[in-house]
């Protein structure tokens, strides 16, 4: 199928490298126009870059998305610039892996902040728009380690497992108002970027024998839920997984 998201804009958080980057070459490439999200610029442009080579639209934005100030100008700039957001991918994420007891508060907080607070930040900031619109759909990016802790990672996993909780309720609130929103999750187990390989964990869950999943894999599933494939399905986690255990 082609052009599925054609006239859709897509604001896809974590938007330089790995998933987010995935997604947005994925979804460029059935229409829409993509709205990239990250820390620098410089490591949005290539990627802004390669959609426009291919045809397709891109934008850049700079925010970290964890601080509330940022993301309020974000939402600004984006829609002084572009008018909407149809499609939300809250993709940015971080890992840290060390024993629980080795974890510095403030380690913990950069983890939940990079990975929860800022799902609920840049949802706030767009998700009136779709209501007011009566159309939207949210993607947030969970993992496996959201439905079976990862020994090691006990705040990354208690941070994604919050991404699922929040999708769900969040999900059924907006249902509720019948506005057309729909919020689900993507809970991958491993894919093959950067936070993945440079993980402490890696070997472990190489070990568990787990597929490892390409980032267009990933993209497509991510496609299957902005797109209407999926429609109907709200407040559902997509777990993307070889199978069922560490
Ligand atoms: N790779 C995996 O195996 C895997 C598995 C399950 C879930 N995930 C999740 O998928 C998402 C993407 O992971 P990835 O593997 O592509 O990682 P990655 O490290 O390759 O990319 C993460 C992206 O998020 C950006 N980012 C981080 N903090 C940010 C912030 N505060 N503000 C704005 N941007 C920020 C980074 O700059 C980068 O572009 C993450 O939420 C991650 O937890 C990854």
């Amino acid at each position: 199928m082609e052009n599925m998201l054609q006239g859709k804009n897509a604001l896809i958080t974590g938007g330089s490298r790995g998933i987010g980057k995935g997604i947005a070459v994925k979804f460029a490439g059935q229409g829409a126009k993509i709205l990239l999200v990250g820390r620098k610029l410089s490591g949005l442009e290539p990627v802004a870059e390669e959609i426009r080579a291919q045809g397709g639209q891109a934008a850049c934005f700079q925010a970290d998305v964890s601080q509330a100030d940022q993301v309020e100008k974000l939402a600004k700039e984006v829609l002084e610039a572009h008018g909407q957001v149809d499609i939300l991918v809250n993709n940015a994420g971080i890992s840290r892996e060390m024993p629980f007891l080795e974890m510095p508060i403030e380690t913990f907080d950069e983890i939940m902040t990079t990975n929860m607070r800022s799902v609920m930040l840049v949802t706030r900031a767009f998700l009136p728009g779709m209501l007011e619109r009566k159309a939207g759909n949210i993607i947030n990016i969970g993992s496996g380690a959201a439905l079976r802790g990862l020994p090691g990672s006990a705040a990354y996993s208690a941070s994604k497992a919050a991404v699922v909780c929040f999708t769900q309720a969040l999900g059924d609130e907006v249902r509720k108002l019948e506005q057309n929103v729909r919020i689900n999750a993507i809970c991958p187990g491993p894919v093959d970027t950067e936070l993945f390989q440079k993980s402490e964990r890696r070997e472990f869950i190489l070990q568990a024998g787990g597929d490892v999943f390409s980032t267009d894999t990933m993209a497509d599933a991510a496609l299957f839920l902005a797109s209407d494939m999926s429609k109907g399905m709200n407040s559902q986690v997509l777990v993307l997984r070889g199978f069922n255990r560490w």
